[in-house]
């Protein structure tokens, strides 16, 4: 693995969403050259795209060592848990994230409620089952509202917050007998279901040291109704005014270092970046997921609010010299993002329309307080239009000196660009 810093680091990205965007614009903001594999059309204004698959390790390692990549970092959950990281060390090659083995925390559910319960780390009361009638048992037995999950990746629909027998026994056949999610559904865990307010911790690592993100929130339900469906994350804001030092301290102690801490006495470290997704409950801080990768759309907030080098942390990270560097340093600013949608998500979306506005909305706006991201967009050979191309297909990020400003900056992108169906959450840092 190389370990001397090069005065130009040449980075290859792999992923093709919001978050992905995020990382290449603040990567080649910081003096990198960048690499995106597949990335999108909004990211081809930040990287120069490689027309590989996030999942095809073979050819990313066989691109990342004829181009001399200094560094690689993964956007997605799948080439983690299909052990790029692994992969690519055994070619000497430089990379951010955790191996297929410590991917296994966001990978099995079952594996991860497992190794909660094993290092008494807060989670809500949960029980993996293997077959279906296992299962009902289980439901049968339940009272009030208790969320199922898939225990593999299931691209964020995977988990079913269910308030009757009935809903939860049609949950259980589709998953565990119709197989809808494959074999995501082989097994799942049925955890009890919390109150409290959500926020997302991402800590990044290098296996020793530990920097810990600011924490964000974001909005998972398609709109604010109780029976809305869930998304990828429509949308995110930080800070959190709700928490206060003493509880981010707390998710610190409870959670993230005995996690790491954990990880480390079972001989299997983790690197990268470890997101837990959290309630907080009356009880204390209790962690609803975790994540071996950043968050979506939350690094796409995060990211707006760092003023040092992305390039050099991440570096850091994956070279084991995370204690050498100086803290980073945070915009105050509060920071808020809007995912823009295609008509149909979180079903089915309705893709191929023209973004109408977008080319010059970007190029109006693209600051650090006011930037547009790419999720999911194509661009077309023949007359240059962007067209939406994916459930979430754009990012409007906006930071200022207080959450009106901010809301204000985000809200008005979204009204330089439109297509056939879009829509968004209107509630995004609202009220705070
Ligand atoms: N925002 C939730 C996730 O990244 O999975």
């Amino acid at each position: 693995m190389q370990k001397e810093k090069p005065d130009k680091l040449r980075i290859l990205v792999v992923g093709s969403g919001g978050r992905e965007h995020a990382l290449v614009r603040k990567l080649k903001r910081d003096g990198a050259e960048v690499f995106c594999a597949p990335g999108n059309a909004g990211i081809a204004r930040h990287a120069k795209l490689v027309n590989i698959k996030a999942t095809d390790l073979i050819k990313l390692g066989a691109f990342a060592t004829v181009e001399h990549i200094n560094l690689t970092v993964v956007g997605p959950e799948a080439p983690l848990a299909a052990g790029i990281v692994d992969y690519f060390r055994g070619l000497n090659l430089t990379i951010f994230g955790p191996t297929a083995a410590a991917a296994k925390l966001e990978s099995s559910k079952a594996w991860a409620t497992t190794f909660m319960t094993k290092h008494r780390i807060p989670h809500p009361q949960s029980v993996v089952c293997r077959d279906a009638a296992s299962a009902c048992v289980i439901l049968e037995r339940s009272v009030g509202p208790v969320v199922i999950k898939a225990d593999g990746l299931a691209s964020g629909k995977g988990v079913f917050i269910v308030r009757s027998l009935k809903e939860a026994q049609d949950v259980i056949d589709r998953l565990m007998v119709k197989r809808e999610l494959g074999d995501a559904g082989k097994r799942v865990v049925i955890q009890d279901f919390l109150k409290g307010r959500e926020a997302s911790c991402m800590a990044i690592t290098d296996g020793t040291s530990v920097l810990a993100l600011p924490l964000a929130r974001d909005y998972k339900p398609a709109n604010p109704g109780k029976d809305a469906p869930m998304t990828g994350g429509m949308g995110a804001y930080l800070p959190l005014p709700d928490v206060s030092p003493q509880l981010e301290e707390q998710i610190l102690t409870t959670i993230i270092f005995p996690t790491l801490s954990a990880m480390c006495a079972e001989e299997n470290p983790f690197t990268g970046v470890l997101y837990a997704g959290l309630m907080l409950t009356d009880d204390g801080p209790k962690v609803l997921e975790f994540n071996v990768r950043f968050g979506d759309p939350e690094t796409q907030a995060v990211l707006a609010r760092l003023k040092s080098s992305l390039a050099d942390i991440l570096w850091a990270a994956a070279t084991g010299t995370l204690d050498e560097l100086s803290p980073p340093e945070w915009s105050s600013d509060d920071a808020v993002c809007v995912v823009a949608a295609s008509d149909g998500y979180p079903g089915k979306p309705k893709t191929g329309y023209i973004i109408n506005g977008l080319s010059a909305a970007e190029t109006e706006f693209d600051s650090d307080d006011m930037h547009i991201l790419h999720a999911g967009t194509i661009r077309t050979d023949e007359s240059g239009d962007y067209l939406n191309a994916g459930g979430r297909a754009l990012n409007a990020v906006a930071t200022g000196g207080s959450w009106k400003l901010a809301r204000e900056k985000a809200y008005g992108l979204l009204t330089m660009f439109n297509f056939p169906g879009m829509w968004y959450r209107r509630d995004i840092a609202e009220g705070l």
